[in-house]
Order: structure tokens, then C-alpha cells, then sequence
């Protein structure tokens, strides 16, 4: 299977974009989610039933830690079950359903999760392996919608402006498009899903990549007008209120002590032309942060300094590069460290978060780790971590990796996605942390990124990068000094 270049990419989104400005036109509709009549009623009594008419399904991830996680969830979730007496909701765990690691997005999920639950669902509800559920709520939510019909319920996020990572979409008014948070959990009714499960059997999807995938599913789902858009459920939270059906606060997890410094490896991505232009947005940020960090480039410049690998520069992709630096990881030219972090010259990142996330996975597994995104998913393709957001990969699965003879086919091929081919075909799982960002902070959800401890951001486009960085990425107190 081939990858798209980069030009391709980049064009694709363009027309992608272009399209959607034409349907973003033609809908009149200014309100973002829509609080159905339903909720001021009481529960419809006629579609009353148990939890055992439910099915959770728990975005789990194959990473030992997020396994973990998610069995806990799960056994937590079988014991509150048990002493409300209303039924036991069946409980998938979604990086079970295969081996082959495409169903996280989702949409290729639909078709199995509807064979084999179609007999006993009414609703399927989707959650994260961090969030909370009150089963009393949940029922009491589901409740209240007539269950025969299409519904796609959740906490509302909307854009503000028009974003790349949303293919531009609605750029007349990005606001008026919700799509749900999957921290807060979101639910589909069965007669929906039914309908999008086989609608997928036939139609082939717009785009190969998955960005943004809780974006593309409400995208998918709402159907140019033809299918149903999210209705905003205030009871699927995140910070606990009253009446909260899910709640959702650790976006930065709690393992314990932060690895050290001395054991992240910082790689740092630039060419001549950005050496006057970007390095110094790092020096003045985020550079400190770091025990032992390289600058590589086609140029050596004793005055950054810069470590030339000996390949050329590439306008588009940067895999000739990226596995020089793997290369150099593992040898003795620079010290030993379990965690290596690739970044681009343009990339912000907070190292005292990223390192309290790091301790709670494990270095001696292969664990490659940032933010996900997918290509060819629906028919087999594979996941990788995209590159700007910063890519982070355990010395384990470098070595993986190179020891496999898994390669570049030019120097100038996109890394991540050559990175996240050789992962899936080793089956090292490629982990998701929405902490990272391939974007601005302009091209997300204000609502989801102001909750979270971002870890990083990427690009200078239009923004001042320091204090992009001083606003969202530098702790006041930083932790690891107390
Ligand atoms: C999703 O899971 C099903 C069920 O096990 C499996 O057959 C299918 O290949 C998976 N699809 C993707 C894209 O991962």
C-alpha cells in the first residue's frame, strides 16, 4: 500500500475544504447543539428499560497502562451495576474487538459493534478509559429520548474559528457545528446506529485520513443534513456539577514521580532557513527544560548548535532525517535515555508535563505515544502519531523498529506516517494522548483545550509563539521544582 505525499495531503484538504465551505453555505441552521424538548419532559415511560439494554463501550487502547485502565473502569462500572439492581450494561472494550488496531476512530467499529449487539441494544454509550459514569443519571438520561428514533446525544464543542484540523469546514461560521467531547461520554441510539452501520458497508468515506475523529464521526452522522446533529445533554460532564451523568478530570494523570530529565532525549528538527526564524522561539521557551537536546539539520551552525546528519534537506516529508535521529538515539554519540522525543523546529512543548505523563508507562515496552491520527482506516490502513505535536517513543521501540529493517522509501516521505506503518506492521501499538497537538490552540475547541494541561502546540502561523507558550504550556510553579 502507498502513502500519500504530503502535496497530495495538503491538497486533498483544499478540496476537502472547498466542499464543505459549499455545504457550510447552505445551512441556515445557527444554533450548535440543540437542547431537544425532551429534556424538559418527563421520561418517555413507553421506552423504559434496564441497563442491560445499554451497551458501554470504553475506548480503550492496547498500551499496557491504558489496558489497565480500562479493565478498572470496567469492574467498577459491573459493581455500581450490581448494587443499583438495574441491570449490567454489556462492556466492550474497544482495543479488544482485533488484533488489527483500526477501531478507535469509530466509524470502523459501527458494523461489528452493531452485528453483534443488535439483538439486546437500545443505546450504546461511548466512554474513555478516565471517565466516571453514574449509571442511576445515564438511565434516567437515555430515558427521556424516544429510543425508535435517531439520536446522537453529548457534550457540545463547537470551533471558533475555522480550523485546519477540521478540513476548514463551516469557515462562514465554524461555530455552528457540534461535535461531541468523548470525555464526557456520548451516546448514539440504536435505530442510529443501525443506519450507520450499514450506510459504511456501502459508502466509502470523503477523506483516507482521520484528524480529528469525534469531528468526522458528528460530520459523518449529520450527513450534509440528512442525518441528525449532536443534541447537547448538560448532564455528560466533565468538572463535576449537580445531576452529572459522567464527570472527567484527569486529563493530566497522577502516576507519581515524573521521569527525569535525564531520561528524555529531545530531538529537534530544523533547516538552515528557520535557524534565525524558529530556533530562537525554542531557546526563549521551552529549551531549559530539557537535560540533553539536539538541534539536527542539513547545516551544521556552531552557534545554535546544530548536528548535520548528512542528509539533504526535504521540502515535504522528513524521513531520510527522522531515522537518522533514530540512529543516533541508540548509539554512543549521545547519552542513554528510555524516552526520545521528536519534535519540529515550530513545535511548543511544556517537558515538565510531558514528564509526569511519561511515568505512567512503562519504558521497557515498546510505547510510541502522542497524538493520533489514521489513515485508510476503514479498510485496513494504519495508524501514526503525527509528527508536529511531538513524537515520543520508548528507547524499546526505536530499537524495535530499526532492528525490524522497516525503512523510508525516500528521504523525503512523510516520518510519521513511515514511523506509524512500521509500528503497526511490528504490532506496537500507537498510543493517544489528546494532551499533544499537531495545531494551534485557535484550531481546537476552546472549551476542551482550556479543561486540559496541554503538552503541546504547533505551528507559528499568525500567533506569537511565546506567548502561545507562556498562555498554555508554562506552569506559574512548576512541579518539578517544588
Ligand atoms: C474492528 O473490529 C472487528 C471485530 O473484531 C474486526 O473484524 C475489524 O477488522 C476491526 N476493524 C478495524 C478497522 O480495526
Amino acid at each position: 500500500m502507498g502513502l500519500t505525499p504530503y502535496h497530495n495531503r495538503v491538497n486533498g484538504f483544499k478540496l476537502v475544504a472547498v466542499f464543505l465551505f459549499w455545504l457550510g453555505t447552505f445551512t441556515g441552521d445557527k444554533h450548535t447543539c440543540h437542547a431537544h424538548a425532551a429534556e424538559q419532559q418527563e421520561p418517555v415511560t413507553h421506552g423504559a428499560f434496564g441497563l442491560e439494554q445499554v451497551v458501554l463501550v470504553i475506548q480503550s487502547q492496547r498500551n499496557s497502562y491504558h489496558a489497565r485502565k480500562a479493565v478498572e473502569r470496567k469492574v467498577e462500572i459491573v459493581q455500581k451495576a450490581a448494587e443499583l439492581g438495574q441491570g449490567v450494561p454489556v462492556i466492550v472494550l474497544l482495543h479488544e474487538l482485533s488484533d488489527y488496531d483500526g477501531n478507535w476512530s469509530i466509524l470502523p467499529a459501527l458494523p461489528h459493534l452493531w452485528s453483534t449487539y443488535s439483538q439486546s441494544a437500545s443505546w450504546f454509550f461511548f466512554i474513555e478509559d478516565e471517565t466516571r459514569v453514574n449509571l442511576a443519571a445515564l438511565l434516567k438520561v437515555l430515558h427521556r429520548y424516544e429510543v425508535q428514533e435517531e439520536w446522537f446525544l453529548g457534550k457540545c464543542l463547537h470551533d471558533n474559528e475555522a480550523s485546519i484540523i477540521h478540513h476548514y469546514a463551516f469557515s462562514e461560521d465554524p461555530a455552528s457545528f457540534g461535535y461531541p467531547d468523548p470525555a464526557a461520554g456520548w451516546a448514539l441510539s440504536a435505530t442510529l446506529l443501525r443506519r450507520l452501520a450499514e450506510r459504511l458497508q456501502h459508502e466509502r468515506l470523503k477523506s483516507d485520513f482521520t484528524i480529528d475523529w469525534k469531528y468526522e464521526i458528528a460530520l459523518y452522522i449529520w450527513e450534509g443534513g440528512n442525518g441528525p446533529k449532536l443534541t447537547a445533554v448538560p448532564e455528560f460532564c466533565t468538572e463535576p456539577r449537580d445531576n452529572c451523568a459522567t464527570t472527567f478530570t484527569t486529563y493530566l494523570p497522577n502516576c507519581g514521580v515524573p521521569v527525569s530529565k535525564e531520561h528524555v532525549f529531545v530531538a529537534v528538527k530544523t533547516c538552515q532557513k528557520f535557524h534565525s526564524e524558529r530556533v530562537p522561539v525554542v531557546k526563549a521557551t521551552w529549551e531549559k527544560d530539557a537535560a540533553f537536546l539536539e538541534y539536527y539539520s542539513d547545516v551544521a551552525d556552531a552557534s545554535i548548535p546544530t548536528v548535520s546528519l548528512g542528509v539533504p534537506n526535504t521540502e515535504r516529508g522528513h524521513c531520510g532525517k527522522t531515522f537518522a535521529i533514530l540512529r543516533r538515539f541508540l548509539s554512543k554519540a549521545v547519552p542513554k535515555a528510555d524516552w526520545l522525543l521528536i519534535v519540529d523546529d515550530d513545535t511548543l512543548i511544556s517537558l515538565p508535563r510531558l514528564r509526569r505523563l511519561l511515568c505512567c508507562y512503562n519504558p521497557t515496552e515498546a510505547v510510541s505515544l502522542g497524538e493520533k491520527y489514521g489513515y485508510g482506516l476503514v479498510r485496513n490502513g494504519y495508524s501514526y502519531t503525527t509528527g508536529g505535536g511531538g513524537m515520543v517513543m520508548s528507547r524499546v521501540a526505536v530499537a524495535r523498529l530499526l532492528s525490524s529493517g522497516c525503512s523510508c522509501y525516500t528521504d523525503d516521505a512523510p516520518d510519521d506516517m513511515v514511523l506509524g506503518r512500521c509500528f503497526t506492521s511490528l504490532g506496537v501499538p500507537i498510543t493517544h494522548s489528546p494532551l499533544f497537538h499537531q495545531a494551534r490552540p485557535e484550531d481546537y475547541s476552546e472549551t476542551l483545550i482550556s479543561l486540559q494541561e496541554a503538552i503541546s502546540f504547533h505551528k507559528h502561523w499568525n500567533i506569537d509563539p511565546v506567548a502561545l507558550y507562556q498562555h498554555w504550556l508554562q506552569d506559574t510553579h512548576p512541579r518539578d521544582e517544588l
